[in-house]
């Protein structure tokens, strides 16, 4: 008997479909930008999009099904590769990437182990000593690719932990009485690290900001002082490169200084921001991630690489292993046979993510990315002065590539409502995606320029748009 599965291909058909498909993509990527940003569906629309079939009992040409599954994601997706798209930290992917995650899944190597991924393994350990080298960390530094941001803030966290109390591994958190610093704009990965493993979100000291949305590093000694007199133990300071909500970058010096008199960990969250530590012109804190014990940042957002990849550092090797390592009886590999990914972080089988991020690396070069990001950060600069041309429109603030403002024409009774139906109006527009943050208790609209596609033009229309969406309500 010769065994063919439905779900083989001989290589005519391959070819056939996969042309077709890059084809299709290659027209999408080129009419993106006069493509509508969104069709502003709601979800029983877009369920109705997809339809209510069952699990099909047969299987269907392979045209069809490819077919399908592109006109579903074209026609009911949020572009954010679009010029106009500037919510949350998302970013415009790089077409280069797409290329690597079709390679990546026709090999299919399991970085997991070295010997399951040999040319996998190697491309991943390269491409986080560039991102090392890029970023001003030492090469020689561990590190792991994870899923994003959350995962690569939660390696540095789970590495803090076990450094601090080698028993947690086996006594869980009762072990020590740990408590962890964050200002109060941290992003939530602190909440979840705290809360998924085993500490409580109680644990968690949140830290005054200054007017510049910064950490305060007298607030902290004090806070630190008060813990260390209750009985408590400190172990982990987290500082931002890059806040989420206004790219605010704390005084990283300062707050290095502090661990290291106080014996704490300490930790940065660079999952957006760190990357603009490249650029000459950065400030002194930004460009002293080196200080930093473990360092998080992410591929996918301001490297320009599709979802998903974030990046951990961790500045000590070895410390990966000591939080990470289990070596089942079933993993019988050589002692001396390579870098088995398994045992520096929390994933078993891992696909090869890292091509997508060493493909773009080495399409952009050092020079290329310094460039791309040094442009948005002077959109989003090119932003705030364009908002402030304009007097119904407040300009709040800006840092790295995220400018908020928001819509305040003198008089406005309730301008937080305002403009929080204004956001809903603007994410369902299809022209322009802007996300929100709250400052000094303000509702503003953020506008987060990660996006090699935004020109100059399409910043000078932001304003246009949001008064002319303002004017049809
Ligand atoms: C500063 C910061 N940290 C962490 C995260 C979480 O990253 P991810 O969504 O990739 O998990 C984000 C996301 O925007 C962020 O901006």
């Amino acid at each position: 008997m010769t065994r063919r599965s439905l779900l083989d291909m001989d290589p005519e058909e391959f070819r056939a479909a996969g042309h077709r498909l890059v084809d299709q993509i290659a027209d999408f990527y080129h009419a993106l930008p006069q493509a509508k940003l969104t069709p502003g569906e709601s979800p029983a629309e877009v369920r109705e999009a997809l339809g209510h079939a069952p699990l099909p009992e047969t299987g269907e040409p392979t045209e069809a099904t490819v077919n399908t599954a592109w006109q579903l994601l074209q026609n009911h997706s949020l572009h954010n590769g679009h010029p106009l798209f500037a919510g949350y930290v998302t970013s415009s992917a790089a077409p280069i990437g797409a290329l690597a995650d079709l390679m990546a899944a026709a090999v299919n190597p399991n970085v997991g182990a070295w010997i399951l991924g040999p040319m996998g393994t190697e491309i991943e350990a390269q491409s986080i000593r560039w991102i090392a080298d890029f970023l001003g960390y030492p090469t020689n530094s561990g590190g792991i690719l994870v899923s994003g941001g959350n995962m690569a803030n939660f390696v540095g966290f789970l590495a803090a932990r076990t450094q601090a109390c080698k028993a947690i591994r086996t006594e869980g958190a009762e072990a020590a009485k740990l408590v962890a610093y964050a200002s109060k704009e941290t992003h939530t990965w602190i909440q979840k690290a705290a809360d998924l493993f085993g500490l409580g979100t109680n644990a968690i000291r949140w830290i005054a900001t200054d007017q510049h949305q910064r950490m305060d590093p007298a607030a902290l000694c004090a806070q630190i002082a008060a813990d260390r007199a209750a009985g408590n133990q400190p172990f982990f300071l987290a500082a931002s490169a890059g806040t989420v909500s206004t790219g605010a970058v704390d005084p990283i010096r300062e707050l290095a200084r502090i661990a290291r008199t106080e014996g704490i960990w300490f930790h940065i969250d660079g999952a957006y921001g760190a990357p603009a530590a490249a650029l000459p012109d950065a400030d002194e804190d930004l460009k002293s991630l080196h200080l930093a014990d473990s360092l998080a940042v992410d591929p996918h957002k301001w490297f320009y690489a599709p979802l998903e990849a974030g990046c951990a550092l961790v500045k000590n090797p070895q410390h990966l292993p000591d939080a990470f390592d289990y070596s089942p009886a079933y993993y019988h590999f050589e002692a001396d046979a390579g870098l088995n990914y398994y045992q520096h972080g929390p994933q078993n089988s891992r696909g090869l993510r890292a091509l997508k991020v060493w493909m773009g690396l080495r399409a952009s070069g050092r020079q290329g990315l310094i460039q791309t990001i040094a442009e948005d950060i002077a959109l989003a600069r090119q932003l705030f002065d364009e908002v402030q041309k304009y007097p119904e429109l407040e300009a709040l603030t800006t840092s790295l590539s995220i400018t908020t403002f928001r819509y305040n024409p003198p008089g406005t009774a309730d301008p937080n409502t305002v403009n929080e139906r204004l956001l809903d109006r603007i994410q369902k527009s299809g022209e322009l995606f802007l996300s929100n943050a709250i400052i000094d208790g303000k509702f503003a609209l953020r506008a987060c320029i990660v996006n090699f596609r935004t020109q100059p033009r399409h910043i000078a229309e932001i304003p246009k748009i949001v008064l002319r969406l303002v004017a049809e309500r």
